[in-house]
């Protein structure tokens, strides 16, 4: 059975496309993996369409797109396909979302590190809670070093969530990779953010696969 990974957070514009579409690709570098887009916008479905014509994308990063009844089935058809599924949710707390985090082994939950972005969180978070899923909060766009980080990373171990050990930073090649239906490790395999991309899978592995 593979893991399944439900990227939520209230938040639009937080980078959970990106980071589906990121992950995937990285984790599939080792592993089966299969995008599910539940989100009406179908950002991550398009970034798929073009991925088919994309000479680089040589590795297989499926993107199926599926909303309402049928969703809880389709998640459990593809876990037992892949390695991982990834789950592109969309900015609402509505029936899907909860059908996603409740179908999720993980709700990974990107975050700028500054407050808004907790507080917006806060939805995704309590309902990641009442269905008793793991949750993980990642910072996205974030700087090296700042008070606000470090106040952040204060108050979310103060309420003892886990906040991955690793962070992506505001790079343009994430933004450049996605506009090509690529993944960093693909445009850049040793470029900052394919390093950054890597080091946020292998914490993901090291949560499923140590202790
Ligand atoms: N770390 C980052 N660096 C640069 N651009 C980013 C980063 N994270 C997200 N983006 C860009 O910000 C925009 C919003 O991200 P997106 O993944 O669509 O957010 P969401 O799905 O949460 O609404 C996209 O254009 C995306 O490429
Ligand atoms: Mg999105």
């Amino acid at each position: 059975m593979g893991i399944v990974i439900a990227v939520a957070q209230q938040k639009g514009g937080a980078g959970k496309t990106m980071l589906a579409a990121q992950l995937g690709v990285a984790l599939a570098e080792a592993a089966s993996v299969s995008l599910l887009d539940i989100d009406p916008q179908a950002s991550l479905t398009i970034w798929g369409k073009l991925r088919a014509s994309a000479p680089k994308a040589a590795l297989d990063v499926p993107v199926t797109s599926i909303s309402g009844w049928r969703l809880a089935a389709e998640v459990e058809r593809l876990k037992k396909a892949h390695d991982y599924v990834l789950i592109d949710t969309p900015p609402v707390i509505d029936s899907d979302a909860r059908r996603a985090i409740r179908g999720a082994d993980l709700v990974l939950v990107p975050l700028n590190p500054a407050p808004p972005d907790l507080w917006a969180a806060e939805a995704t978070l309590k309902l990641a809670a009442e269905e008793k899923r793991r949750t993980a909060l990642l910072f996205n766009r974030a700087p090296a070093a700042s008070r606000l980080r470090k106040r952040l990373e204060a108050e979310i171990a103060a309420r003892g969530l886990l906040l991955l050990p690793a962070a992506l930073a505001n790079r343009a090649g994430y933004a450049n990779a996605f506009a090509d239906g690529l993944g960093v490790t693909e445009t850049g395999p040793s470029s900052a953010a394919a390093m950054e991309i890597r080091e946020v899978t292998n914490a993901l592995k090291r949560l499923f696969f140590e202790t």
